[in-house]
């Protein structure tokens, strides 16, 4: 590991925008230069993107030096309609979905916000484990249907079919980590981005019950040690179109 931040202090103009913008306090000002402590970065990198010099480097980082390049501003209303509009897609056509989508899909996930920056989200695409995988899934449902049908009666009557997991998708990724909180969010904004492309999405409770129960499932996915399957994302073309908004429950919102 580098040190975490590097001040130039030819660049550095002492302005203390950095300083002023630290979460941890971790940059101070001594003779009109920024400087750092030995420890307590979280390596967020608000100093680096407030610079108006330049002047801070993260070593444990590539440093692209890009100028900050002005947001498109995003329209609130389209957002809005969108999110409104956006649903659980369960049929999908065969069309696989392009390198490029997947890349902006991944780059979603990993620009989401983590707790003390920890970027403690991993992401395994199912790609030819795709199919043993499901066949997993499937087998452990079918088992507890035949328990369960007995004592809860909606279960006899789903039809646990050979798509019944990922219904046909071309892409499946699952996301783990040891913090729900911070893989949620990614998994969020990864479906904001494939929706956004025209993809849609499913979230897949039932996938994440069967890594659960099922150790050849978590080998089969490689899932490293100490992390848990959060949420799994099944994504392709809709072969659906939905006419109009759902209607949902009043929101419980309160000001105090
Ligand atoms: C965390 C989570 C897990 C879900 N798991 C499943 C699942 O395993 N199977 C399924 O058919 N739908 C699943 N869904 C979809 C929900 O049933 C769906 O979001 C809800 O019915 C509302 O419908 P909408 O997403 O179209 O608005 C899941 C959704 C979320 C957020």
């Amino acid at each position: 590991m580098s040190k975490a931040i590097i001040i130039d202090e030819e660049k550095c103009i002492g302005c203390s925008l950095c300083i002023n913008d630290c979460p941890n306090s971790y940059l101070y000002l001594e003779n009109k230069k920024a400087h750092t402590h030995e420890s307590g970065c979280i390596e967020c990198g608000h100093c680096y993107a407030i610079c108006p010099q330049g002047a801070v480097r993260m070593g444990n980082y590539d440093c692209m030096d890009e100028a900050v390049i002005p947001m498109t501003e995003l329209d609130s209303d389209i957002l809005l309609q969108a999110m409104r509009s956006r649903r659980s897609i369960r049929h999908f056509t065969k069309q696989p979905v392009e390198k490029e989508k997947l890349r902006k899909i991944l780059e979603a996930g990993r620009y989401s916000p983590t707790g003390g920056n920890a970027q403690n989200v991993s992401y395994t695409i199912l790609g030819s484990r795709q199919k043993i995988a499901e066949e997993i899934c499937v087998r452990l449902f079918r088992q507890g249907q035949k328990i369960g049908s007995p004592f809860v009666r909606f279960l006899k009557r789903v039809r646990i079919t050979d798509d019944f997991f990922f219904k046909g998708a071309p892409l499946v990724i699952v996301i783990s980590g040891k913090n729900k909180v911070n893989a949620s969010l990614a998994a969020a904004y990864m479906e904001i981005m494939a929706e956004s492309l025209g993809l849609g999405v499913l979230y897949s409770g039932f996938f994440v019950v069967c890594a659960r129960l099922s150790r050849k499932l978590r080998k089969l996915i490689e899932l490293p040690r100490g992390e848990e399957v959060i949420t799994c994302l099944i994504i392709g073309y809709p072969a659906v179109k939905y006419q109009r908004i759902v209607p949902r429950k009043a929101l419980k919102a309160k000001k105090l």
